[in-house]
């Protein structure tokens, strides 16, 4: 939405300002000024604007809507004035009185019409002036008083003719463009104005229909050199006779680009005889047919070119003549159109060429390369047939047999030719090349090593963009082994893991790409013996598996022997660590790719070697912390860092180095600040690193021993009101038994056994007196004594006193639990507590818990203040459901009543 504003709104101002110009430049408000040169280009100006430095000496007020120049007084040392696209209708007749230094002069696209001498008085010092795009009307000799114009330009002015004045004038121009007229014959005087221009050496006369050139016509101007005549149309007939016009002018450069020839014939270029002509433009002509011997007149040809045209049929004779050719443009020359068939090139169509160096043939399409089309050219240094189509699919040992005779061949650009196969020896005779080309092709084959046999000075082969199906074996480059530079991206296919490597031979290796080959599989032996690798691109593969410690047989090592490494890619291959070693003795590197891995954590010494670093890229990746440990040596000396897109986690701890290094390094840190985001804490969530304030993490040691202080403080309160909450009663309980302990052991109280009147005081509810009777009496016939409380007491003495003197006089006391017992207001309030008042004063281990029905601890404890945990297992006991167990169950009885009272 923001974005959409920005774009629209200079638009919507310009179109509200009333001046809805068809380009979408967008209106200035004010001139910029920069050394003297004022910028009021585009800002719509009806009048030249006075406030500007007086001193300016180059003013632009191109694009606006100027009538006149008035005020340009103002800036008497101007020198370079554009007033193009503006409205001007005349040139100001004092405007180089008032300006006595301009030199240049620019009203291109104007409205000038009538011009005399009058306007350019005082011009004399002006070297350039551009009246293209005019509607102009010479009165008299405008241009005589301009003795310094070294380049004028009158192009698509309408003019009916070339002659610009009768008497000789302009002593020093050298450029002269008179295109896009509306003149069509070239007059015998038509240049006689130049006949004094004694420098006068280029003349454009591009975008005219010349229907004819008279005799004589360039006479005047025999020191032309270049003569450009493109987008003309020119019939075969006008073409001949100009060239026959040009004998005996110094041309060397003839530019017929896009000029309607259709054919050339053996006679066109006769004229060109009597020249030193070295550069020939015949491109985008839609040329079918070029006659042999069509180029005979030009011995002295250097360059020729036939780019872009249809040429059907290259003879073995078509180039004859061009003993001196060194370069020849064939590019989209030959093409096959819809419909026709292939075009033809005959064995030996260059064997003319004695001196041909270059041979561009790119984007060609013919029938084939026969086994002779590139014989005969000694000088050949480069074979460029790039994205040709000519059915070549495997190169065997024939195909290009015939550069044999080309000893100093250096570069074979074969991209793009849907090459698949490369058969055994099939570069044999190319002893000297240097460059060979194969990406883009289809090749999909073993490499043994057969099929680059002979290339005995290669040092570059770029295989690269293959499909993914060339596959590598030890002896792939066994007989290159001057290879410096090697390109596999995108065109392997198969493992790596071969010993020894396919690379082991290249020991001049300088350069290694096998990026892009989802490689997974290789061994630490990759690299052996690569001593000058200074460029590895392993980018795009599956090298993350090895370099896990987990890895069985621990980490790859793959790059052990490259510390001469210069510059390393490794982005996208899922890395999620670097072992401790892995970049020891880099100390040259200087380009380091980890980008969009999943790196997070890294040992902290690991870039420790990399002291070279100018280039590091670790954007896209998990890092959380940027710490100087690890950090410190590779970013202290950086050019460019790339760290965007991680998720920093902005604590003191992680981030307060990186944050104070970003604020006062030199390096250039792309993406800063929007790229470099906080992840964590939840306080710098979605906010820049560049946020992080530094003074939050200052003084830190005090703050530190207060934090950990308040927070241990913290815990412990927490952990005793838990245990207090959970487990407070029996901290209560056993404090109590401890201090009653202590107490009775400082009395040393007699507590002997034998005080005893009863085994046991029972307390059950009234409901369960039929199984104290039916279940525990019958205890009483062995030798146990209990007292019951509606059995035993002596009648006359209160319930309460019963209670407090018969539980005194009884070894142990047993509860009897049901949800009746609970429920007995009695038991709840007084039996229950004195029990618990009297085991606690005689430190007495003494209670028994019989359960008759389940009853839940909390149930236990709010209504009698007694917890099973409280008691020794041993004094907990259940009555069984089964009948069988009742004798167990007795027999657990009389233990527990046998039991000591002695808590321990
Ligand atoms: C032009 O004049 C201004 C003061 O008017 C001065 O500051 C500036 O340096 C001058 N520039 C040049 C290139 O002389
Ligand atoms: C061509 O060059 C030769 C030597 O460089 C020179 O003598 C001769 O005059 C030149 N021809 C023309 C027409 O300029
Ligand atoms: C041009 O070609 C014709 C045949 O096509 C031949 O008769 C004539 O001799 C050639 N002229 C020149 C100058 O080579
Ligand atoms: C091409 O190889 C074949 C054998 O495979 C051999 O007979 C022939 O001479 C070779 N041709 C060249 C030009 O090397
Ligand atoms: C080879 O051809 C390709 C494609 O046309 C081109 O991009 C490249 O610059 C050429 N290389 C050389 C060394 O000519
Ligand atoms: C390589 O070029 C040299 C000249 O620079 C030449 O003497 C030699 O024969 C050439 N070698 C081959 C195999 O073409
Ligand atoms: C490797 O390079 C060195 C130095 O340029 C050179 O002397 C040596 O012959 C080269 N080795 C191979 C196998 O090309
Ligand atoms: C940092 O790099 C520059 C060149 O970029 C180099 O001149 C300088 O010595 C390096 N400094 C250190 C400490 O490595």
């Amino acid at each position: 939405m923001e974005l959409m504003k920005l774009i629209l709104l200079p638009l919507f101002c310009m179109c509200f300002h009333g001046h809805c110009a068809g380009t979408a430049y967008p209106h200035k408000s004010s001139c910029t000024i920069k050394n003297a040169k004022a910028d009021c280009s585009h800002m719509n100006l009806n009048a030249v604007p006075t406030d500007l430095p007086k001193n300016i000496t180059t003013l632009d007020v191109s694009h606006n809507r100027l009538k006149n120049l008035s005020s340009l007084h103002l800036y008497w040392n101007l020198v370079n004035i554009d007033a193009s696209y503006n409205s001007l209708t005349s040139i100001e007749e004092d405007l180089c009185v008032s300006l006595p230094h301009l030199q240049i002069l620019n009203v291109q696209h104007n409205e000038v019409h009538l011009i005399s001498e009058k306007n350019l008085k005082n011009c004399s010092r002006l070297t350039r002036l551009d009246l293209s795009d005019n509607r102009l009307k010479l009165k008299g000799e405008p241009f005589s008083v301009l003795k310094s114009l070294t380049w004028l330009d009158v192009s698509r002015n309408k003019l009916n003719s070339a002659k610009l004045g009768t008497q000789p004038q302009l002593p020093n121009l050298v450029t002269l463009v008179l295109s896009g007229n509306e003149f069509s014959v070239l007059q015998k005087n038509d240049f006689s104005f130049l006949s004094n221009s004694s420098a006068f050496r280029v003349l454009i006369l591009s975008s005219l229909s010349l229907k004819k050139v008279e005799n004589g016509c360039f006479q005047t101007i025999a020191r032309l050199s270049d003569l450009v005549l493109d987008y003309c149309k020119i019939s075969p007939q006008v073409t001949t006779s100009l060239c026959e016009e040009l004998a005996g002018t110094a041309l060397r450069n003839l530019s017929l680009k896009s000029s309607q020839q259709m054919t050339l014939s053996n006679t066109t270029f006769q004229g060109l005889d009597k020249t030193n002509i070295t550069v020939l433009d015949l491109s985008s002509n839609t040329m079918s047919k070029i006659a042999d011997g069509t180029f005979q007149w030009l011995p002295r040809l250097e360059i020729l070119s036939l780019e872009h045209n249809s040429l059907r049929h290259l003879t073995k004779d078509i180039f004859s003549g061009l003993g001196n050719l060194r370069q020849l443009n064939l590019q989209k020359a030959l093409t096959k159109s819809h419909g026709s068939s292939f075009p033809i090139i005959d064995d030996f169509a260059f064997h003319h060429l004695v001196k041909l160096e270059h041979l561009h043939m790119a984007n060609t399409g013919f029938r084939e390369i026969t086994e002779h089309i590139f014989s005969g050219l000694p000088n050949l240094k480069t074979l460029d047939l790039s994205w040709s189509s000519t059915g070549l699919k495997t190169v065997t040992n024939k195909t290009f047999a015939a550069l044999q005779e080309s000893p100093l061949l250096q570069t074979l650009n074969l991209t793009a030719m849907g090459i698949n196969k490369l058969g055994p020896r099939a570069f044999s005779s190319l002893g000297n090349l240097t460059t060979l080309l194969l990406s883009y092709n289809f090749i999909s084959q073993q490499l043994n090593g057969d099929e680059l046999e002979g290339l005995s000075n290669i040092k570059e082969i770029d295989m690269s963009m293959n499909q993914q199906s060339i596959s590598l074996t030890n002896t792939s480059f066994i007989s290159v082994p001057t290879l410096r530079i090697l390109k596999l991206g995108r065109a392997l296919k198969g493992t790596l893991d071969l010993t020894p490597s396919p690379f082991t031979p290249l020991v001049n290796l300088t350069i290694l790409d096998i990026s892009n080959n989802n490689i997974a599989n290789l061994n630490a032996g990759l690299l052996t013996g690569l001593h000058h690798l200074k460029v590895l691109k392993m980018q795009h593969n599956n090298l993350a598996r090895l370099w896990k410690t987990a890895n069985p047989g621990g980490p790859v090592m793959f790059l052990k022997d490259a510390t001469k490494l210069s510059v390393l890619d490794l982005d996208y291959n899922g890395l999620d660590e670097i072992p401790l070693n892995a970049l020891r003795g880099f100390f040259e590197l200087h380009e380091l790719s980890l980008r969009s891995n999943l790196l997070d954590q890294l040992h902290s010494s690991v870039f420790d070697d990399l002291r070279s670093l100018k280039y590091l890229h670790l954007q896209k990746n998990l890092i959380t912390s940027v710490q100087r440990v690890t950090f410190g040596v590779p970013l202290s000396n950086l050019t460019e860092l790339y760290m965007d897109h991680n998720p920093f986690d902005c604590t003191c701890e992680s981030i307060l180095w990186f944050s104070e290094w970003l604020n006062s390094t030199n390096a250039s840190v792309p993406g800063l600040p929007q790229g470099y985001m906080c992840n964590t804490p939840n306080a710098y969530f979605n906010h820049s690193v560049m946020d992080f304030d530094p003074l939050s993490c200052k003084d830190m040691t005090p703050f530190k021993a207060l934090y950990i202080l308040s927070s241990t403080a913290v815990l412990m309160l927490l952990f005793s009101a838990f245990l207090v909450h959970f487990q407070g009663w029996r901290i209560q309980f056993f404090w109590n038994i401890m201090v009653n302990r202590m107490m009775g052991s400082l009395e040393d109280k007699n507590n002997t056994e034998g005080r005893y009147a009863y085994d046991a005081y029972i307390i059950h509810s009234a409901e369960d007196r039929p199984w104290v009777e039916r279940s525990l009496l019958p205890l009483e016939d062995e030798k146990f004594n209990f007292f019951l409380e509606d059995r035993d007491p002596v009648p006359g003495f209160s319930q309460l006193d019963t209670i407090v003197e018969n539980m005194g006089q009884s070894r142990k006391i047993i509860f009897v639990i049901t949800e009746m017992l609970l429920k007995d207001p009695w038991c709840r309030r007084f039996k229950a507590h004195h029990a618990l008042h009297q085991v606690m004063e005689d430190n007495r281990d003494s209670l028994i818990l019989i359960f008759l029905q389940d009853v839940t601890d909390y149930n236990l404890n709010h209504s009698l203040h007694l917890r099973r945990g409280m008691l020794r297992p041993r004094c907990v006991l259940y009555w069984p459901l089964h009948r069988e167990r009742i004798p167990a169950f007795h027999q657990k009885l009389r233990s527990a009543l046998a039991s000591t009272n002695k808590v321990n």
